[in-house]
């Protein structure tokens, strides 16, 4: 029974979606109240939070699973990526009150030693390092958007959608950094060992994307 995970919270509609437009079950997962497994024809699906996924994954109680690069650009979980889905899609920004923008746009070493609120602080310290620039990093796992307010941290990185969140915070994007959207990512041993029954998965998913992006 191949096992596939799917993120709660913000992505699951767009997971679902792509479930169901590549004909696999959804209705199971849709109607999943608190239940985190559920079986559904010839599936079984994890719904996890976002940033357990990885780890379900490269443990392999998951074969496959749906999730934002986001996440696995954060994670250092052994995965696969089998596709981009081009589903889902957001980004990563800094951002911050406006005023901020214009250190943005002089030399780096005007953000040297900037304080950066984020729930994806590997990445941040990644990003910024790209530019020549030595960040540091406070984690905050949620409301993150609060941080300059209160001082804590001069600006935030982090995933943007409908920036409606940053807005009802006085927040703007300072630099859009990375685009995201839904990946399809394997267990590695999954994909050796039962690659017959995965592969129709992979397949159906892989079409859907297609015609949808085709349309
Ligand atoms: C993300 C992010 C923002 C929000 C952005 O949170 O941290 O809070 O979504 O979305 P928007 O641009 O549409 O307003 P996420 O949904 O990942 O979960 P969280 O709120 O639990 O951090």
């Amino acid at each position: 029974m191949p096992v596939i995970a799917i993120p709660t919270g913000r992505s699951f509609d767009a997971c679902a979606d792509i479930i169901d437009g590549a004909g696999l079950p959804a209705g199971g997962i849709r109607n999943a109240g608190r239940n985190l497994v559920v079986d559904d024809g010839e599936f079984r699906f994890l719904l996890g939070k976002p940033s357990d996924i990885p780890t379900l994954v490269s443990q392999g109680v998951a074969d496959l699973a749906l999730v934002g690069n986001d996440v696995t650009d954060e994670s250092d979980a052994d995965l696969t990526e089998l596709l981009d889905t081009g589903r889902g899609k957001c980004f990563m920004a800094v951002a911050g009150p406006e005023e901020l923008a214009g250190r943005f746009s002089g030399h780096a070493s005007s953000l040297m030693g900037l304080r950066v609120g984020t729930k994806y602080q590997r990445t941040a310290q990644r990003t910024f390092a790209a530019w020549g620039v030595q960040i540091r990093t406070l984690f905050l796992n949620g409301s993150v958007e609060l941080a300059p307010a209160l001082g804590l941290a001069e600006c935030i990185f982090d995933i943007v959608q409908t920036g409606g969140t940053l807005k009802a915070n006085g927040l703007t994007v300072i630099k859009r950094t990375a685009e995201v959207s839904l990946r399809l990512v394997a267990n590695q041993g999954a994909l050796q060992l039962r690659w017959n029954a995965l592969r129709p998965v992979a397949d159906a998913i892989g079409d859907f994307v297609s015609r949808v992006s085709a349309q």
